[in-house]
């Protein structure tokens, strides 16, 4: 067999084999296929797309590429949480604990930012000892005891994901079903969780921008999940705006953790809590979705939730002094810069992915594979869709460690609009089981 002809095939709009699917998974993992041809067939697909049986075999193939976690020594129905990405989504962080804090497992494997996308392992990293990468053994036994613990896909983890998922960050493929399809629950499958939810982001600031693909690749997701016996459910969320006020990676754990008070963001807390119920009932913990999110409300209200989010940080060698004073434990902005509305009006669009370039743009996202980031910087929002604001009046205030932010303020003015009204904002579209 020949990587060309597969290059060929998939670029004419054929259907792969098995057998040519196998091949291209194992030379990814072996080195035998150079990234030119890998970023080749990345992009035929792209193009061209996959049939549902090409799908899940690429899903099933890039599972196999590595090891399967053996979960069955925790008991109970261990249940994760996965996001497509977004702008200032920082929910499966705050959830872990929440849903922890109910008394059902959590064993969270989650990823890094991709494209305009912060990521979970980034946030995290931003508190001072954090660790992402533990042992399968230390991960079992930290969510026997503490109920939640999030790491990256450790070692050996679908292996043939890592290659492809750099390679698409740098030739502009991540928008793909198939290719997100394959990328995600080939590493859920491979982390032996017993049940999932998938929240899809949609609009602006996703990788799916329109309702119809968001949809696609929802059924696309629980297609796959229970193809192997998973119970698995999707939600379509918006992605219009970034979500909650803090986008950067710090300032996003200080949001949780304000969450985590009670005190968090409207849109967060209705999100997390939403995830929260369904995930509270597929665990057995409520007989309905309602009294699932009243559990997780109550969680987040009575200072539970925020026992079980310190429990997690100490655990994974993070300083747990971050609940109390996450300014005090976490890197801070030299320059704190307000950004004022240039009139008054009402907030009628904050285009959620431009936000992300600026977030990123300030060292809070990577440019380039190694870049290293800067955990301090960020922007926080302090007006949303649907608020009034005076001329003058600071819409945001940019955390940078640089003085000069022209190049922030001329995204963010083309990105921020002020009108005389607003359209109403959706934050859940609905949910696919
Ligand atoms: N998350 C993943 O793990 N993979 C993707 O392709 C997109 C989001």
């Amino acid at each position: 067999m020949r990587m060309v002809d597969i290059i060929h095939a998939k670029r004419s709009g054929e259907e792969l084999t098995d057998e040519q699917i196998q091949f291209f998974v194992d030379g990814v993992v072996d080195g035998s296929i150079p990234d030119y041809q890998t970023s080749a067939l990345l992009m035929a697909i792209y193009f061209q797309g996959m049939t549902e049986r090409e799908q899940s075999t690429l899903t099933m193939k890039m599972m196999e590429s590595g090891d399967h976690l053996d979960l069955s020594g925790i008991p109970g129905v261990k249940l994760d949480k996965h996001s497509t990405g977004g702008v200032g989504d920082k929910v499966s962080i705050p959830l872990a604990a929440v849903v922890g804090s109910l008394g059902i497992p959590v064993p969270m494997i989650s990823g890094r930012g991709l494209g305009h996308t912060g990521g979970t392992l980034d946030k995290l990293e931003a508190i001072p000892g954090y660790q992402v990468e533990i042992s399968e053994q230390e991960f079992i036994n930290q969510v026997k005891k503490e109920k939640c613990a999030i790491i990256g896909a450790t070692g050996n983890i679908a292996p043939a994901d890592k290659k492809i998922y750099a390679l698409r960050d740098v030739t502009d493929t991540v928008d793909s079903i198939p290719l997100i399809a394959g990328s995600i629950m080939s590493k859920k499958i491979a982390s032996g969780t017993d049940a999932l939810i998938i929240d899809v982001k949609t609009g602006a600031g996703a990788f799916m921008k329109t309702l119809d693909d968001s949809r696609n690749l929802a059924k696309a997701l629980v297609g796959i999940g229970k193809g192997v016996g998973m119970q698995c459910m999707a939600m379509i969320t918006d992605m219009n705006q970034p979500l909650g006020n803090a986008i950067g990676n710090a300032l996003e754990i200080k949001e949780s953790i304000e969450l985590l008070r009670g005190e968090g963001p409207a849109d967060l807390e209705e999100l997390t809590t939403t995830i929260g119920g369904y995930m509270a009932k597929m665990g057995g913990k409520a007989s309905t979705v309602e009294e699932g999110k009243q559990l997780c409300e109550a969680s987040l209200h009575d200072g539970s939730a925020l026992a079980t989010f310190r429990g997690m940080i100490e655990a994974q060698g993070g300083d747990g002094n971050v609940v109390d004073d996450p300014d005090g434990v976490m890197p801070q902005a030299k320059y704190k810069i307000e950004f004022p509305a240039s009139k008054a009006g009402v907030i009628s669009k904050i285009v959620a992915d431009e936000v992300g370039v600026a977030s990123m743009l300030l060292g809070g996202g990577r440019q380039k594979a190694d870049d290293k980031l800067d955990y301090a910087v960020g922007i926080v929002l302090h007006k949303k869709i649907g608020d009034k604001v005076d001329a003058g009046e600071s819409l945001l205030t940019i955390y940078s460690n640089r003085e000069d932010v022209d190049d922030i303020k001329k995204i963010l003015a083309t990105n921020i609009e002020i009108s005389e009204s607003a359209k109403p904002m959706k934050l859940i579209y609905e949910t696919i089981e």
